[in-house]
């Protein structure tokens, strides 16, 4: 994991850059907001509170990796992040969805980062523990009453079980656990008592929505719903796995995993909303862009900062970071509404790309295309070899079925790729052993005529 503490905004952009060709000027936006974050952790209390997160808007056509960044920076980070589509708020029977589930959905991520992190403090202690249990279920230990009742007990049964562990119990006990070390009894089936959720029943939450109900379900949980417990039988080898969770469940402190995590939210947490121009609109009054207003109005007071109530408890959100991102084809940021512009002080433009941007995004990245279908085809013992010529030629066609059709950016290399190497593929396990050479002609002849024929390009690539 990356930590952001250390990081200065230059490295962030270094780390982005393994992934994303260009766009320079949203990755240093993001790199500075992140960084600003940081440094408000460091200042006294009553400034730390003044100090609004810059959230920002990244515009850019479709394809040119504004998305991108955000998985990115998601995975680097190490704070709380999720994306949310702002169309999902109007999808036609999400009518009136509530849009305080993309903080729900953020504490949530943050509760299992935090659960992570404590399980790793616990494991030690939950594996002996796994060890001792399944010992326990293998030899039970032999519980007795007392050989001489009390005469005065009048209730035979309230007499309390002693455990007589003997010497010879002991040392069984200790071979069992030498062969459970070993291995040896991997495969011997043992009664495993599991907890199983149960169901409350539902009338209790008439009237609210799915995403209350599961929030109210989660609470419930700890009072009836864990105790119950099932028998279930099954092999040592997989039961350990089981009683592991159930140990490091029961060792892990769940109020304190909340408290971290909501900390974590408030102060680091990061909220991706894609698509935003999809509820941006000139101001109409058809139904659908009542609808879209509407969600802009239902998102504004979260970014503001509000509290929203959440299953771990109430989240103020005034500090996570929001970045939004949009094609603004048929709107512009200047159609949101104003009190959501005020909010989003920071607007970055991504650039188009172009065929040199392809040829680097086809190479580079860590997770470049070329470099994926090589991988792909070495499992069947196909080498793929892209002369330099080719990839220039791969990424000029690219470019060509983008102008000449509809630009989609840098997902036309993937339409493009995949028609390419159809045969390829198709025929793998038959040309194992050989070398694939992807030369310019090798290139005009798969592509050549439908690249030429513009309907076709439509349709296939
Ligand atoms: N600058 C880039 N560098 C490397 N890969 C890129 C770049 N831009 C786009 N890609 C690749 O193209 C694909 C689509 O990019 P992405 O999802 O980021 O588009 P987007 O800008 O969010 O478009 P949209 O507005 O349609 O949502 C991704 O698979 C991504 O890997
Ligand atoms: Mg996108």
């Amino acid at each position: 994991m990356f930590d952001l503490e250390t990081f200065s905004p230059k490295q962030i952009v270094a780390e982005l850059d393994k992934y994303i060709i260009g766009q320079k000027k949203a990755k240093k936006a993001v790199a500075i907001a992140l960084r600003n974050r940081v440094r408000r952790q460091k200042l006294d209390a009553t400034m730390r509170e003044e100090v609004a997160p810059k959230n920002i808007i990244m515009i850019g056509p479709t394809g040119v990796g504004k998305t991108e960044i955000a998985r990115r920076l998601s995975k680097l980070c190490g704070a709380p992040f999720v994306k949310v589509e702002a169309t999902k708020y109007t999808e036609v029977g999400y009518v009136g969805r509530d849009v305080e589930s993309m903080v729900r959905d953020l504490m949530n991520v943050a509760i299992n980062m935090v659960k992570a992190e404590l399980r790793e403090q616990v494991i030690r202690e939950a594996e002996t523990r796994t060890e001792e249990a399944i010992l326990d279920i293998l030899l039970p230990v032999v519980k007795s009453k007392p050989q001489q009742p009390h005469p005065d007990q009048m209730n035979q049964e309230a007499i309390p079980l002693i455990e007589v562990v003997d010497e010879r119990t002991i040392s069984t006990r200790e071979k069992f656990r030498d062969m459970l070390r070993k291995g040896m009894l991997e495969d011997k089936e043992i009664d495993v008592s599991v907890s199983k959720k149960m169901m409350p029943s539902f009338e209790i939450f008439s009237g609210t929505n799915f995403e209350e109900m599961d929030l109210n379900l989660g609470g419930m949980a700890g009072i009836f719903g864990n105790n119950k417990k099932k028998k279930r039988k099954m092999t040592v080898r997989n039961a350990r796995d089981v009683i592991l969770n159930e140990e490091i469940d029961k060792l892990i402190d769940t109020d304190k995993a909340a408290d971290i995590a909501r900390e974590r939210v408030q102060e680091m947490g990061i909220i991706f909303i894609d698509e935003i121009d999809k509820v941006a609109g000139k101001k109409s009054t058809s139904g659908v862009d009542v609808s879209r207003e509407g969600v802009q109005r239902d998102i504004l007071p979260i970014v503001e900062g509000s509290k929203v109530n959440t299953k771990y408890g109430m989240i103020d959100t005034a500090h996570i970071l929001f970045i939004a991102a949009g094609a603004f084809h048929m709107s512009k940021p200047s159609d949101l509404i104003p009190e959501l512009q005020g909010r989003f002080p920071i607007r970055v433009e991504l650039e188009a790309l172009s065929a040199e941007d392809f040829e680097r995004i086809l190479t580079q990245p860590e997770n470049a295309l070329i470099k994926q279908y090589k991988e792909l085809l070495k499992t069947e013992e196909v080498i793929l070899d892209f002369t330099d010529d080719a990839v220039k030629r791969l990424s000029y066609l690219a470019q060509e079925v983008n102008s000449k059709t509809e630009n989609i950016g840098a997902r036309r290399l993937h339409t493009v790729m995949e028609y390419l190497l159809e045969d390829v593929s198709f025929e793998a396990n038959e040309l194992a052993g050989q070398t694939i050479k992807i030369t310019p002609a090798y290139i005009d002849e798969k592509l050549g005529n439908i690249i030429e024929d513009q309907d076709l390009s439509r349709y296939i690539l």
